[in-house]
């Protein structure tokens, strides 16, 4: 499932001790397994193997520059939902024609700069976007391709900030204002319409609903057909679900072996936009213990990461697993304590990790926070004007900082005193 585990009583992230890159890049420390990352792209592009579909890595998940090109040399294509996510991505080398582009809201600006870079297609959500990008298509004369993203109305059964395919949802059309869009797609005289694209929500454990979707949408794809409409593309999404605790996610090959009857059979060119799936489990973050506090209570291990580092606990309540980099094999029970580990910052959602059991800790002592990879840095900020944290990725024996830390300079760059308060 990944590449960090213990040797002895040390965590490695591949060859190298866990312990060794906290003291030499310092903590809070995002480290990333290369071997992870890339394994775990191979293992979709396998279960796919038979349809050749292409695979947009969801920058949004992760959007090092480092992560990226390591994906991109593999083949991957990217799935973009900013201006400064595409200028990313054609910074890393990926081929224009690999980059799919979503949002609810793209700007004018962004619209512009896309087709300019030549992007494969926009994922457009509104009536209102597809007639902005007809009318900056026709302004830069080019012929610009979009798929309409439909809103299917399935329970993806997750946490439901992060459902995006029931009817109240921001996201897509419905059915029946996608039809009346695309049958009157002579009406934008500069874009071509040529797929569809579903979206149905983020940490997806089981295959019925990705299935339940696609069935739907294969169907609307089939009435299309029968009234002489072809699309080219069907764009189902990200939305695999990982393991961060006791979840039992499908793998790529149930997943596939779910779906890929239902995707051949309509015989169009298929995309994957994964984020969590690929870098999920392969990375994690490392704070130091800064002090361990016993009230009436409760213990709390306050660490050197807090909720800027990484805001799934506290936004989510999400569950990441907490290791201790140096285990002590042998500790008893009664070597242990139940503590709720937490960050410096002034706010009581400032959590990692609640109730959780871990041995005796001393000030210094690292912790891994497990399945950071995606939605950890990327959501990070400078709340309580922290320095964001460094990123290392680790191939075999060898360790590269892909993030410098932050400093203390970087907190004021770009602020400015007006004149009448110097
Ligand atoms: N495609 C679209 C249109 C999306 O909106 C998303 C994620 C993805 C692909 C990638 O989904 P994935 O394969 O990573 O599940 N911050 C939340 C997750 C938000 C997901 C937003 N959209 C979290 O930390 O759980």
């Amino acid at each position: 499932m990944h590449d960090f585990r213990y040797v002895k009583n040390e965590l490695y992230c591949e060859d190298l001790p866990v312990k060794a890159l906290a003291e030499s890049y310092g903590t809070p420390l995002y480290i990333y397994s290369y071997k992870t990352l890339i394994g775990h792209f191979r293992k979709l592009q396998a279960a796919f193997g038979d349809i050749s579909p292409l695979i947009c890595f969801s920058m949004k998940a992760n959007s090092n520059s480092a992560i990226c090109r390591a994906l991109v040399k593999e083949g991957a294509g990217l799935d973009v939902v900013s201006g400064g996510e595409l200028y990313k991505a054609l910074a890393v080398g990926a081929s224009p024609r690999k980059i799919v582009y979503a949002s609810v809201g793209k700007t004018r600006d962004e619209i512009r700069d896309a087709i300019k870079a030549g992007i494969l297609f926009f994922n457009v959500e509104s009536l209102p976007e597809l007639e902005v990008i007809d009318s900056v298509s026709g302004e830069l004369r080019r012929k610009v391709d979009v798929c309409i993203r439909v809103n299917p109305d399935v329970s993806a059964h997750t946490h439901k900030f992060i459902t995006t395919g029931k009817a109240r949802d921001k996201f897509g059309l419905d059915f029946d204002s996608a039809k009346e869009v695309i049958l009157s797609a002579g009406k934008f005289s500069n874009l071509k319409i040529s797929g569809l694209h579903i979206h149905i929500g983020s940490q997806i454990t089981q295959p019925y609903p990705f299935a339940r979707a696609i069935s739907k949408a294969a169907s609307f794809i089939k009435k299309l057909q029968s009234s002489g409409v072809r699309l080219e593309y069907l764009n189902i999404g990200g939305g695999l679900g990982i393991v961060y605790k006791d979840e039992r996610p499908q793998t790529a090959a149930k997943f596939s072996r779910a779906i890929l009857p239902l995707l051949e059979a309509l015989k169009v060119k298929v995309i994957l936009e994964p984020g969590r799936f690929i870098v999920g489990n392969a990375g994690i973050l490392v704070a130091a213990v800064t002090y361990v506090k016993s009230t009436k209570f409760k213990n709390f291990v306050i660490v050197d990461a807090g909720m800027n580092d990484l805001i799934r606990p506290a936004l989510y309540g999400a569950y990441h697993e907490i290791l201790p980099v140096t285990s002590y094999k042998g500790q008893g029970i009664r070597d242990c304590i139940k503590a709720d580990v937490v960050g410096p910052i002034c706010e009581s959602s400032d959590f990692l990790g609640k109730d959780r059991k871990l041995p005796r800790l001393a000030q210094g002592n690292y912790l891994a926070i497990m399945g950071a990879g995606a939605y950890g840095f990327s959501m990070s900020s400078n709340y309580n004007s922290r320095c964001r944290a460094a990123e290392v990725l680790v191939n075999g024996k060898r360790a590269y900082l892909v993030r410098r830390r932050e400093e203390y300079k970087d907190l004021t760059r770009g602020e400015s005193i007006p004149p009448f308060l110097r």
